[in-house]
């Protein structure tokens, strides 16, 4: 891939590197199947994901990630478990929302723990705000659900009254255990610590 001038960086097994990055990706082209498709956004060294294509071998899953160390583990460990349902794209989670993900594409969009940017002056950078609950009711198939954890309490609330004010998704209970939902780094290493998750599940409209 070309990544600047002059420089060239050979794709991970598993990586999806879009063929144009200004256009919206043609998912047939990267899935061996076409099959029900979750996204993992911020997925760091992806336990989520992995577990959950090992689980589930008829849904595709796409975890985004920026940091390249985290890619390169995850490309890795789903190559050494041959997983063909699982690709990773090394991305920015709202670019790749808003620009790259076709309309009504994905059943499920998992957001696991991501920065909650505690300082106020900060609060802009929060992914859970506006641009991307429009993301999320674009690219979420009618019935297709958002699943939100956080340790952060402020930044929870925050993303209550975010969803709120957007309006145009419903909210759904959940509760740890509902359904098989693996935990993530994240999640086991603050749970270690004695902190508490907050969950959010909500659906766009069928
Ligand atoms: C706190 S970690 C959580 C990782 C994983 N979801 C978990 O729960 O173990 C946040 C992850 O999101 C990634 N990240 C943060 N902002 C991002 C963005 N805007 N786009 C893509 N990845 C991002 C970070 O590099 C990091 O791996």
């Amino acid at each position: 891939m070309q990544t600047g001038e002059g420089y060239f960086r050979e794709s991970e097994p598993n990586e999806l590197v879009p063929e144009d990055y200004f256009g919206k990706l043609d998912l047939g082209r990267y899935f061996d199947d076409p099959k029900p498709l979750e996204i993992d956004l911020g997925c760091g060294d992806g336990r989520f994901a992995l577990a959950m294509a090992e689980e589930f071998e008829d849904r595709n899953f796409l975890a985004v990630e920026r940091l390249l160390g985290r890619v390169r583990k995850v490309c890795r460990r789903s190559d050494e478990r041959g997983l063909k349902n699982l690709k990773v794209l090394r991305l920015e989670s709202l670019y790749t929302m808003e620009w790259l993900l076709p309309d009504e594409c994905a059943d499920r969009i998992h957001l696991l723990c991501p920065d909650p940017w505690p300082k106020g002056k900060h609060h802009r950078k929060r992914l859970f705000q506006e641009p991307f609950l429009r993301a999320v009711e674009r690219v979420l198939k009618p019935g297709g659900e958002l699943l939100f954890k956080t340790d952060h309490r402020e930044y929870f609330l925050w993303s209550e009254e975010e969803l709120e004010k957007f309006g145009r998704l419903e909210r759904l209970t959940w509760e740890e255990g509902d359904f098989f939902y693996p935990k993530t780094d994240f999640q086991l290493q603050w749970e270690a610590e004695g902190k508490v998750m907050n969950c959010l599940r909500a659906k766009k409209r069928d």
